[in-house]
């Protein structure tokens, strides 16, 4: 068994779970599309993952941190989007979005599988939802 080297110079980590484990990569992959598991990723923050359809993860992590006042909120399938129950703010599922007072989209990480982890990683260039440098730069 090697351990993965957990924290990259790049200053990505592997992601835990909220106990401080490293999930294997294959247990999230088991999970249905559609799942957004939740990771602990940069900085011990709460990141969601998501199972896209073809049964890979989405290359896009998105932070559990609303941008109106950092509220963690639910992912809610029915609605396919993430609903903020704080103050009602609601996140399209790259985490655009769609009703205030959140006023920015959601913070995003890079997410890439190695081996049996799951590497995340600061996303430091053009936020592809706005075409513009990311706001948490
Ligand atoms: Fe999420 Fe206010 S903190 S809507």
């Amino acid at each position: 068994f090697i351990p993965p080297k957990e924290v990259g110079e790049d200053g990505s980590i592997i992601a835990k779970d909220i106990n401080g484990n490293i999930i294997p990569a294959s247990q999230i992959l088991a999970e249905p599309p559609g799942t957004r598991a939740l990771v602990a990723g940069l900085a011990g923050e709460p990141t969601y993952l998501t199972i896209r359809e073809d049964g890979t993860l989405h290359p896009w992590g998105i932070a559990d941190n609303c941008t109106h006042l950092g509220c963690t909120f639910p992912w809610n399938p029915n609605d396919d989007q993430f609903q903020c129950p704080c103050h009602g703010s609601r996140y399209d599922p790259e985490g655009r979005v769609v009703r205030g007072p959140a006023p920015l989209p959601l913070q995003l990480a890079h997410v890439n599988v190695e081996g049996n982890y799951i590497r995340i990683s600061p996303w430091t260039e053009t936020d592809p939802r706005t075409g513009k440098k990311p706001w948490w730069i």
